[in-house]
């Protein structure tokens, strides 16, 4: 439970302070104390009275302020929380974390915090791109600062790209990840990814267009509320979620085993684009080109890795999730498929060529359950992942 934990937000001169006005409100609304350091610059945005009125504690601004280091001092500041959350982080702050310097409150209590730090960066496209950011950012990250955002997305100069601070709710979702306090702690899920490959030889494989970028939002998902996610996947370039643990494999008959060998888990997604097929009888050599013409492949069916995990069994995991991908009559074929294979939910979607699906980066889904369908707006596949994990957290919530 998030609720009683002692926040120690930062926030540093941004267009997106703003939105720490919302997120001092949504922690507070979870019953989580919100203790505020202003820098100078952030109170060019947002007033220290109405970050006072929202927190219900005054603003600290000053370093140098004799009633705050009578009243409390900067040290106690530093270390009378559960977490130091940085919204917005600004390339400047970002930099003096980096660096050490401590010539403000904010930089200063920074440096003396012995808790854990969660930054949310926010700064123009260039900023972040910049050389100088993404040491500062590389440096943090290796002294264990935890990251949120930024996402991409229009921004206060009309540019469009990474930069814009991540959205309360995303921010309080990394909270409660940072301090093993989200809605599916406790829980355990298990996410397929990615293409199978299937041998014909020693070097030659029949694969698809999965990119894996689906699979492994929605096990970052999982992960960011707290579950504990085991994430099969075949061969993709996307790099392993923060707090996942992934398991590599290569054909449909080793994800089958590697997702046998996870169970017993509270959740199932299959993301994953399973080959339908193997080569029955693959070579133990190199096919060569010979005086017989093509080789004949005989193909024999590969096991269904999301009806075997949906089979009545003492070990079946209490929500299962398959994927239809389709290109045409998607909400109906979802309907059927969802029968078929015994699961709970079927996300379904159009990969029909034009859509952008298959290693695009953004998704339009419907949601089969036994209730019904439901059609979600075009989205990133982070978002996909993040409203999925969001359900699935609601399902067990309500099922409690
Ligand atoms: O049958 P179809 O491939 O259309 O079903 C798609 C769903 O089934 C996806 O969730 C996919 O991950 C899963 N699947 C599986 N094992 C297979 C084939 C599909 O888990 N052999």
């Amino acid at each position: 439970m998030i609720r009683g934990k002692r926040i120690l937000l930062i926030i540093s001169g941004g267009i997106a302070a703003y939105k720490a006005l919302d997120l001092i409100r949504r922690l507070r609304e979870r019953g989580v104390l919100v203790r505020c350091i202003m820098t100078r610059s952030a109170t060019e945005f947002v007033t220290p009275l109405a970050v006072g009125a929202l927190a219900g504690e005054r603003a600290y601004v000053d370093l140098f302020s004799l009633s705050d280091e009578s009243e409390i001092g900067h040290i106690r500041l530093a270390r009378e929380a559960d977490l130091v959350v940085v919204a917005p982080a600004t390339a400047n702050l970002l930099a003096r974390m980096a660096t050490g310097l401590a010539d403000d409150l904010a930089s200063t209590v920074l440096l003396a915090t012995d808790r854990p730090i969660l930054v949310a960066p926010a700064m123009n496209v260039q900023m972040w791109l910049h050389p100088a950011t993404r040491a500062n950012v590389a440096t943090l990250a290796a002294r264990g600062v935890s990251m949120v955002g930024p996402n991409e997305g229009p921004m206060a100069e009309a540019e469009t790209g990474p930069g814009r601070m991540a959205e309360p709710l995303e921010i309080v979702a990394a909270i409660e990840a940072k301090l093993g306090c989200g809605p599916l702690e406790g829980r355990t899920a298990l996410v397929t990814s990615g293409p199978t490959h299937e041998p014909i030889d020693p070097v030659r494989y029949i694969a698809n267009r999965s990119s894996g970028k689906q699979g492994h939002a929605i096990a970052a998902a999982l992960a960011r509320l707290g579950a504990r996610t085991v994430l099969v996947t075949g061969p993709t370039a996307e790099p392993v979620p923060p707090g996942v643990t992934a398991v590599p494999v290569e054909t449909a008959r080793d994800m089958l085993a590697a997702c046998q060998a996870a169970l017993p888990v509270d959740i199932v997604v299959c993301a994953a684009a399973v080959a339908d097929w193997r080569v029955g009888d693959r070579a133990e050599q190199k096919l060569k080109k010979g005086g017989e013409g093509p080789p004949q492949l005989t193909l024999v069916e590969n096991p269904d890795i999301l009806a075997t995990l949906s089979a009545p069994s003492p070990h079946r995991p209490a929500l299962v999730v398959g994927f239809a991908a389709e290109t045409e009559k998607v909400l109906e074929h979802a309907a059927a498929k969802r029968a078929r294979k015994g699961c709970d939910w079927i996300l379904a979607n159009d990969v029909s060529p034009g859509t952008g699906t298959f290693g695009g980066d953004t998704n339009t889904v419907h949601l089969v359950t036994a209730e019904g369908s439901e059609t979600w707006p075009t989205m990133s596949k982070r978002d996909v992942g993040d409203r999925l994990a969001r359900r699935i957290a609601d399902h067990f919530g309500s099922a409690q």
